[in-house]
């Protein structure tokens, strides 16, 4: 993963920029010869580099089982031949994200390395060369939140803390009740729809178009923005995703911008208009608030739309569709397992800012950790009988699907609320949904749901 750097050097100052086709070609092979390079790593049986790779991506839970049978072995945390370390089981899962001496950046602060920039290495003190548009179409996403560490995370989390109070979001349970019951009459009239692009997608796109008071929201582009933004957390795919990233990017650093403006000529109660008080105040860049509308904005679409696919599959593959339809009140309890079960986002990572021992391993500072999420929600060790999907499951050990520790998500309440919203009406309002043709995956390792779901409900 990547955050982003916006000193981009001043044009007029700038030595000559390698041609675009150049860059492109660096880029492409530079992505080629890391993929080469982990899919040989799985071909040999490497269960880390597995998790990157088809086949074995489209059901990594064999393999999470796997790396918590050798965690086993190894004390908590198993290394790759990749030389990316691991934690899967949910008792080191858990020490390591609320653990105060991992962080998400290294123990000076600069970002970690990405790994498919190979040429920033030996440049920036960040490991980026800013001339080099190689390393520029990799660049742009900032994770605002997600990419910061005390004290500067604390800070300004608590600006974006009030959007969720509780008071707000029984006005987003109206919201998300409204927008489910259009996107359901829209698609019953079609009979066999897709219910990623027909409701999981738009659902939560319309919810955080209130949050952030975003006027004359245009789905299908949010849409696009949020499928190039959440591939970027397994780092850039190909040229092509490059482009669009960047693109993306822009786009949205535009939008907001213009928002900023527009909201401190006019201010309301949305969470922009509180943002731009503390830019006014000083207690927040521009920079950042433009970063933490963008997180807020695609954290709460990608995943609250893999929570919603990921949940009607296996409520269909393990026939507990019809207890639903039976007892629409099953729904919480059935979005609760999903998130154990399936979680919308796998895995995390963090890196040690000392020399930390897990589970009787020696981590050196800044070594980093990948934190398997999913893979905790299904150690037998914390939950009985793990492989079973079961809606009406006491859930007596926390799952970590929403992380844990000081980057626990801001958006949970929010995130189950639509997914009950969803599954109730669907239940009630097309009790005969069923699967109508190939479910489509979506590439990825860090994000795990349908990116297609032919239903029917006739
Ligand atoms: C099912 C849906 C969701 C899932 C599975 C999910 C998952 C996560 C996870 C795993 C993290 C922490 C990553 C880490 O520890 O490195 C996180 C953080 C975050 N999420 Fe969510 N999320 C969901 C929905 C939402 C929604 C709806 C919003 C807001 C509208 C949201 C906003 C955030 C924010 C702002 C953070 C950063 C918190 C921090 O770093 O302090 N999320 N989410």
């Amino acid at each position: 993963m990547t955050a982003g750097r916006t000193d981009q050097a001043d044009s007029r100052t700038a030595p000559r920029r390698m041609p675009r086709w150049r860059a492109d070609l660096r880029l492409g092979t530079r992505i080629a010869v890391m993929r080469a390079g982990g899919l040989a790593l799985a071909l040999r049986g490497d269960p880390v580099a597995r998790l990157m790779h088809r086949p074995w991506r489209l059901d990594p839970y064999p393999t999470y089982a796997r790396l918590r049978a050798e965690a086993a072995a190894a004390g908590g945390v198993t290394r790759s031949r990749t030389g990316i370390r691991a934690v899967a089981t949910h008792e080191a899962c858990t020490a390591v994200l609320r653990d105060r001496r991992f962080g998400v950046r290294l123990a000076d602060g600069q970002m970690p390395f990405d790994p498919t920039d190979d040429a920033g290495s030996a440049s920036g003190s960040d490991g980026h060369d800013p001339t080099d548009p190689g390393t520029a179409l990799i660049e742009p996403i900032d994770l605002s939140l997600l990419a910061l560490d005390p004290p500067d995370h604390a800070r300004l989390r608590r600006l974006a803390q009030p959007t969720f109070a509780p008071k707000r979001l029984a006005q987003y349970r109206e919201t998300a009740r409204t927008v489910t019951a259009r996107l359901l009459d829209d698609a019953a009239a079609r009979g066999t729809f897709d219910l990623t692009a027909d409701l999981a997608a738009p659902l939560p796109i319309s919810v955080i178009a209130e949050l952030l008071a975003i006027p004359d929201v245009d789905t299908p582009r949010f849409a696009r923005w949020g499928r190039a933004l959440g591939a970027a957390l397994d780092g850039v795919r190909s040229v092509r995703h490059a482009h669009a990233l960047s693109r993306a990017t822009a786009d949205l650093r535009a939008l907001f911008a213009d928002l900023v403006e527009r909201r401190r000529a006019e201010p309301g109660e949305d969470v922009i208009s509180q943002l731009v008080h503390a830019l006014d105040a000083g207690t927040l860049t521009l920079d950042e608030l433009v970063s933490l509308a963008q997180l807020l904005l695609v954290a709460g679409f990608e995943t609250t739309t893999n929570l919603v696919g990921n949940a009607v599959r296996a409520l269909h593959a393990t026939g507990t569709w019809d207890d639903l339809v039976a007892d629409p009140g099953l729904a919480a309890g059935a979005i609760e397992e999903t998130l154990r079960f399936d979680p919308p986002v796998q895995l995390t990572a963090r890196f040690a800012h000392e020399d930390v021992e897990i589970g009787g391993r020696a981590l050196r500072k800044d070594s980093g950790v990948l934190v398997l999420l999913a893979s905790a929600g299904r150690d037998p060790a914390a939950h009985p009988d793990p492989d079973r999907f079961d809606p009406r499951r006491e859930q007596t050990t926390a799952h970590l699907a929403f992380s844990g520790g000081a980057h626990y998500c801001l958006g949970a309440a929010l995130a189950r609320l639509e997914g009950e919203v969803a599954l109730e009406m669907l239940a009630d309002r097309m009790p005969r949904l069923r699967p109508a043709g190939r479910i489509e995956p979506r590439v990825a390792t860090v994000l795990r749901g349908p990116t297609r779901f032919p239903v029917r409900a006739d």
